[in-house]
């Protein structure tokens, strides 16, 4: 087996990269924010993150934990606790307050008491805790709420409980919540809690095209051989969860995984767009080929969509653009003696067959560059096996031309 996935670990959802392309600037913003906090005399910071699903709201909080980790070495702790895991807040506390002191009993005690307990212990060990909070927005259930609600208080107001604490202990606190739940936070916070609790918070866009490519440029340079993944593979994957995954990193890079297993799996030394497409054809946002609407598509788009096809297969590369298309279409139009269409009446064929091949065919109607404006064209399957379809359909409609 061709050996490309050399670090396939790297590729892992636990795993915090050292850099986090277009999330540096808020990574150091928020180190920096906690750094001072632990080296001034103040007591509490906190920082909510919100966002959609894979724009890298966990990912950054574990490299501002690694950031605080490696400039205050031995002399800082840190709990992270998942709370869509935990589902209850008890849970939540046994987590944190485990994570300093493994000793503590799971059972027996009360809220107060585990709260008491992480304050006590943090001061007698360092006096400094970074607090994460991930998927802090599960929650804000029925049973939870006031609960969760009372604990955030606490957390933010402990130099008023334990004045003896307040030169002893300094607390930072990441929140995340994610977009669904931004809501249902703002919903079961009073105001006061609010206000304590919550001291900057920041929303994470989700990830352009532009940007995932970039991240997954990234990623594989990490993951892979040097070399061995083609700018083509890394594109199609890029548009792909742009287009169809909502901008979320993760399914980026489950596709980058996938394909560079499928590549090792076929011997061959480079991750090219046609891996990625193999992925692709059974990605669960793909929406299936209707091959009924293969039946009802006119001749013209059915000669269009194999010009596509073929001029996608010459030129090897993710995508082609309308001026790349439009020699194959020329030919082709001849071959099956349709009259080739002026460029605005293609350019709308080509928009109407994106619909109907939704996730299959995307046509990229980018910025204007020199030469106005220029059309990407993608697909994002298998291009023989379509190739063959669409042959064999326009065979049946033309009695073999
Ligand atoms: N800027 C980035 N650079 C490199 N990798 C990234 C970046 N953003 C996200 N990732 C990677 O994408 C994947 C998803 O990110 P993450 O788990 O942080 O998303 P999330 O916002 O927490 O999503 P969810 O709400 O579903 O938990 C992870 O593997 C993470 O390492
Ligand atoms: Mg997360």
């Amino acid at each position: 087996m061709a050996r490309i996935l050399l670090h396939p670990e790297t590729l892992e959802h636990f795993f915090t990269p050292p850099k986090l392309p277009h999330r540096e600037d808020i990574r150091e913003t928020l180190a920096k924010r906690f750094i001072n906090l632990f080296e001034s005399s103040e007591s509490y910071t906190s920082w909510v993150i919100y966002g959609h699903s894979g724009v890298g709201k966990t990912v950054l909080s574990w490299r501002v934990e690694k950031d605080l980790r490696e400039h205050f070495k031995n002399d800082i702790l840190v709990a992270y606790v998942n709370c869509r895991q935990s589902r209850k807040i008890y849970r939540v506390l046994v987590e944190i307050v485990k994570q300093i002191e493994k000793t503590v009993p799971e059972k027996g005690l009360s809220r107060e008491d585990l709260i008491t307990l992480l304050f006590r212990l943090t001061a007698e060990k360092t006096g400094k805790l970074l607090l994460i909070l991930d998927e802090l927005g599960t929650l804000f259930t029925e049973t939870e709420a006031d609960k969760t609600r009372d604990m955030l208080y606490s957390i933010s107001r402990f130099t008023e409980r334990f004045r003896d604490l307040e030169s002893k202990l300094q607390i930072g606190v990441i929140s995340i919540v994610a977009k669904p739940h931004e809501y249902l936070f703002y919903q079961w916070l009073d105001k006061a809690t609010r206000a304590s609790f919550i001291k900057s918070e920041i929303n994470l866009p989700k990830y352009s095209k532009a940007e995932l490519f970039d991240i997954l440029q990234f990623r594989a340079e990490l993951a892979f051989k040097p070399g061995s993944v083609t700018d083509d593979a890394i594109d199609l994957i890029a548009n792909f969860a742009a287009e169809r995954g909502d901008g979320n990193a993760r399914i980026a890079i489950d596709i980058l995984r996938s394909a560079g297993e499928f590549a090792e799996r076929q011997n061959d030394e480079q991750l090219d767009a046609d891996h990625v497409r193999e992925i692709l054809k059974y990605h669960p946002h793909m929406s299936r080929i209707d091959t009924e609407i293969f039946d009802t598509l006119e001749k013209h788009k059915l000669v269009l969509l194999l010009s596509i096809i073929r001029a996608l297969k010459a030129h090897g590369k993710s995508y082609v653009t309308r001026l790349q298309l439009e020699e194959y279409y020329r030919m082709l139009c001849e071959e099956y003696y349709e009259r080739p269409r002026k460029t605005t009446q293609l350019l709308r064929y080509l928009k109407e067959l994106g619909q109907e091949f939704p996730g299959v065919l995307d046509i990229e109607v980018s910025g204007k560059n020199q030469r106005g404006r220029s059309t990407r064209i993608r697909i994002n399957v298998p291009l023989d096996s379509l190739e063959d379809h669409v042959i064999r359909v326009l065979e049946r409609r033309t009695g073999g031309r």
